[in-house]
């Protein structure tokens, strides 16, 4: 059985999409998550589901070799970035190599990098005119949205398309895909 924490910063659709995919599975399981705002809709929702949450308010806290300890003696075998919206350390990227998976809501290496989140991402690709966008699940490296690719699943961008359709397309895609590649990491 493997131990996953998942890092989030806002909403955590995908982190319980995560938490609930995995709470009867035999492969593996939510232990933990992390999220570095207190006030975040994420942290109330973790709560309800039983997982522990941790909140790490300052930046520096991730820069810590005691969160990298902490993690080890809980086993964790597995980081998955749902949503999380501050970079890595270094020490923290070096510590778990291939463990740290990001999803990002747009077809990688197009609208990534830094301040691309969220509905920033669908403006880009509606005023960019992209016939299609997508998501990508890829490592974390020590750049925004730069780490090796592992999986992209593609949807249609229509003419008529808005923020808000183009962001619930892309939820759909993440709802659905997240959870298998994460087993498939997991069970490889
Ligand atoms: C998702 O679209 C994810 O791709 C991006 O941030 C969004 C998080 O949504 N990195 P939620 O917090 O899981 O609802």
């Amino acid at each position: 059985m493997k131990n996953i924490a998942i890092l989030a910063s806002g909403e955590g659709s995908n982190a319980m999409n995560i938490i609930e995919h995995f709470r009867f599975n035999a492969n593996a399981k939510v232990v933990l998550v992390i999220s570095n705002k207190g006030e975040a809709p994420v942290v109330e929702k973790a709560v309800m589901t039983n997982v522990p949450v941790m909140i790490l308010a300052k930046k520096n806290e991730f820069n810590n070799p005691k969160l990298i300890a902490f993690l080890k003696k809980q086993k964790i075998d597995l980081i998955i970035l749902a949503g999380f919206l501050l970079l890595l350390p270094e020490d923290l990227i070096k510590a778990f190599p291939k463990k740290i998976v990001n999803i990002h809501p747009a077809l990688l290496p197009r609208h990534g990098g830094k301040g691309m989140y969220g509905s920033k991402v669908h403006e880009a690709v509606i005023s960019a005119k992209d016939k299609e966008s997508g998501i990508s699940i890829h490592y974390v490296n020590e750049r925004f949205d730069e780490g090796e690719v592992i999986a992209q699943f593609k949807c249609p961008v229509e003419a008529k398309e808005t923020v808000e359709t183009l962001s619930e397309k892309i939820h759909s895609l993440e709802y659905k895909h997240f959870p298998e590649v994460i087993e498939k990491l997991i069970t490889q």
